[in-house]
């Protein structure tokens, strides 16, 4: 196989992994090579996500229908959380796989696409004490809104997740190499920025919390907005529930996953947080910041769970006054203690309550735009809308706003918001008054 001149690469699953991936690129850039769509591409990396079976599955169908129409195929990186799972098993599955590169080992990429040209095994998924981050290249191009990897890997060990091992330990990257990378996006256009983690409010670096680079970051010039996520509850100190009234450019959103509203199930999940103590903590953070917009996750149908127990994941919805929600049927995953449990829950169960479930998120995603109406805030434009002249952009409270105008991708603009759809709102631009 000849070295390749050209790449694509193709990211699944999670924001960090959107995170590795736009790095992984800038890597292959900085090797010589040019970005391509799919089709024309030499390399094909694809970064991929093991959180649910169904996941993991479309990896090989991918791969499969990377072959094209005279039989030949691209060289294939499998990269990501699948890699660092399967790692060898991967190419038992199947010959199409020419490298395997772990999440914590992808600045290895460019040597693997040397071994893998020259014919030689090419497979790391090796989890390195020194940071993969410092032997990465400068970032030096960004979107108006760039996410920014501070945190990696989690211990906490939630008995239906694999994340634990296919990411590895807690790691925390250093306040300077985080404040470094700020200031690169910054000078490349970036206005917003999301601190990523898979446990981002974990972070931490000589005993300082994520609200200490959060308010490092606020004095940044340039820097109009700061985000950040996942988090886990019981990582939320009061310091950074402060920074929600204190810091004016972090955003008024939290992220807070609380997986099912009983107690009995959070207990068998190992989540080490209580219905009671989850609803006691929003509570603190809406009295420091009360407007503030909350999502969360959901599991439906973990083993054990009875009808009575999914009843509690319904009313926490309702109580938590979630402004939108992830949730998920439980996915069996290998090597977890979950998939070893008793009393499994039949799928098709598991499956009628997540619809039940969602039904629940979109009445209060709804009940939530339809109380914006009326306010007036800023709206970051991501991107054009669907008609001409609109303009698709994001409220504070992560909401999708159209708006009509003149506008371009990063502009910060005050607007009106006058009305309010299930999945997104409508804002009228705010003109300055003549003087
Ligand atoms: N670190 C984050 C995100 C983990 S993965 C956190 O703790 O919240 C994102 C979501 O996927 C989880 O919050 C959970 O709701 C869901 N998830 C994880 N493992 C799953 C499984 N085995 N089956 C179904 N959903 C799962
Ligand atoms: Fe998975 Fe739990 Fe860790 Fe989140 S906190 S990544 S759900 S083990
Ligand atoms: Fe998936 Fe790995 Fe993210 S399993 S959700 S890509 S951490």
């Amino acid at each position: 196989m000849s070295a390749p001149k050209t790449y694509h690469v193709k990211s699944f699953g999670c924001q960090m992994n959107v995170y590795d991936g736009e790095r992984m690129g800038e890597l292959l850039a900085a090797d010589g090579m040019t970005a391509v769509g799919q089709d024309d591409a030499d390399l094909v990396v694809l970064n991929t996500c093991h959180i649910r079976d169904r996941a993991t599955h479309r990896v090989y169908s991918e791969i499969g229908a990377l072959r094209r129409e005279d039989g030949s195929k691209p060289m294939v990186a499998l990269a990501g959380c699948v890699a660092q799972a399967e790692g060898e098993a991967a190419r038992s599955r199947t010959k199409d796989i020419d490298i395997v590169v772990g999440p914590q080992a992808y600045h290895r990429l460019g040597e693997l696409v040397t071994q893998a040209a020259a014919g030689r095994r090419a497979i790391d998924t090796s989890m390195p004490a020194a940071s993969k981050f410092d032997a990465l290249p400068a970032r030096r191009k960004s979107g108006p809104s760039a996410f920014l990897s501070v945190q990696e890997g989690c211990d906490k060990f939630c008995t239906y997740c694999v994340v634990p091992y296919t990411r590895g330990a807690e790691i925390s990257r250093p306040f300077e190499a985080v404040m470094d990378e700020a200031r690169a996006l910054i000078d490349s256009g970036a206005v917003e920025l999301t601190l990523l983690g898979q446990n981002v409010n974990a972070w931490g670096d000589e005993a300082q919390g994520l609200h200490h680079l959060i308010a490092a970051l606020d004095k940044l010039p340039g820097l109009a907005r700061i985000r950040y996520t996942t988090s886990h509850p019981n990582d939320m100190a009061e310091g950074l529930i402060a920074a929600h009234r204190d810091v004016e450019k972090l955003m008024p959103y939290l992220h807070l996953p609380v997986q099912s509203g009983s107690d009995r199930i959070l207990k068998a999940m190992n989540r080490s947080h209580s219905r009671d103590s989850y609803l006691r903590l929003i509570d603190r953070v809406r009295a420091a910041r009360p407007d503030i917009a909350l999502s969360g996750d959901f599991i439906t149908g973990f083993p054990g769970e009875t009808e009575d127990d999914f009843a509690q994941s319904l009313t926490i919805v309702d109580e938590a006054c979630y402004s939108a929600a992830f949730s998920f049927a439980y996915s069996s995953r290998p090597g977890t203690p979950a998939a070893t449990m008793p009393d499994h829950v039949d799928p098709a169960t598991g499956l009628e309550r997540l619809h039940r479930l969602q039904a629940a998120i979109a009445a209060r995603q709804h009940a939530f735009n339809r109380a914006s109406v009326g306010k007036t805030c800023q709206i970051l434009i991501e991107r054009r809308g669907k008609l001409p002249g609109q303009w698709l952009g994001k409220s504070p409270w992560l909401q999708s706003v159209h708006v009509i105008g003149d506008h371009a991708i990063g502009d910060l603009i005050d607007v009106t918001l006058v009305a309010a759809g299930p999945n997104s709102l409508t804002g009228e631009r705010i003109l300055a008054k003549a003087a």
